[in-house]
């Protein structure tokens, strides 16, 4: 963890106008369909170091108790320094003030990185999306040698305050 890099972000909303940041988004999803499709929907968060997009992460609710985080990315160039952390925790604070009960994300099988990551910060393995990634992406995936194919869901569940 790098707090001094972690102290010079700061965390927005994107405002209405401001354009998406694509390239971070596709870093976590390959597929632009599927970004376009629930960025309509969804609240996009940015994070800034010295006025550059450094990170983002996209929040959908999915139902009256639930949210999800759809996309979650940190640039390559600050990667392993803690950002990753600050924007679970940061999106876990929005999801409270929100009023959602439990805080859920997916990923592959192959994430292996990912997958320590969410159930380090409190995340657990809630279900499995038999080939969702073999059905829905044109072309297979590899990743740590491992074929992407299914997505694993995992959820938080979230302590309120009232
Ligand atoms: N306390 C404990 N552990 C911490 C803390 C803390 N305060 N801060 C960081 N860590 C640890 C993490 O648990 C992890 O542990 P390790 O050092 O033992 O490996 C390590 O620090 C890395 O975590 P971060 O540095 O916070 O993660 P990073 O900034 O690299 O972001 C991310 C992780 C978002 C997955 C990044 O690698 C990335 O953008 N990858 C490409 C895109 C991607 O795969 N996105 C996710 C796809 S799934 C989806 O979008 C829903």
């Amino acid at each position: 963890m790098d707090t001094q890099l972690l102290e010079s972000i700061l965390i927005r909303q994107l405002k209405t106008g401001e354009a998406p940041p694509y390239k971070l988004l596709l870093d976590a999803d390959p597929s632009l369909e599927a970004i376009s499709r629930y960025l309509e929907v969804s609240d996009i968060y940015v994070g800034l170091l010295k006025d550059k997009v450094i990170a983002a992460f996209v929040l959908y609710r999915t139902d009256a108790d639930t949210i999800e985080i759809k996309n979650i990315a940190v640039d390559d160039s600050v990667q392993n320094r803690g950002i990753g952390w600050l924007l679970l925790n940061t999106a876990t604070q929005i999801a409270i003030s929100k009023g959602a009960k439990s805080l859920i994300i997916g990923t592959s099988n192959s994430s292996v990185a990912q997958l320590y990551l969410y159930q380090k910060n409190g995340f657990e393995i809630t279900g499995i999306k038999h080939n969702f990634f073999a059905d829905n992406y044109p072309e297979p995936i590899f990743e740590n040698g491992i074929q992407c194919k299914h997505m694993i869901m995992l959820a938080k569940p979230l302590q309120l305050n009232n």
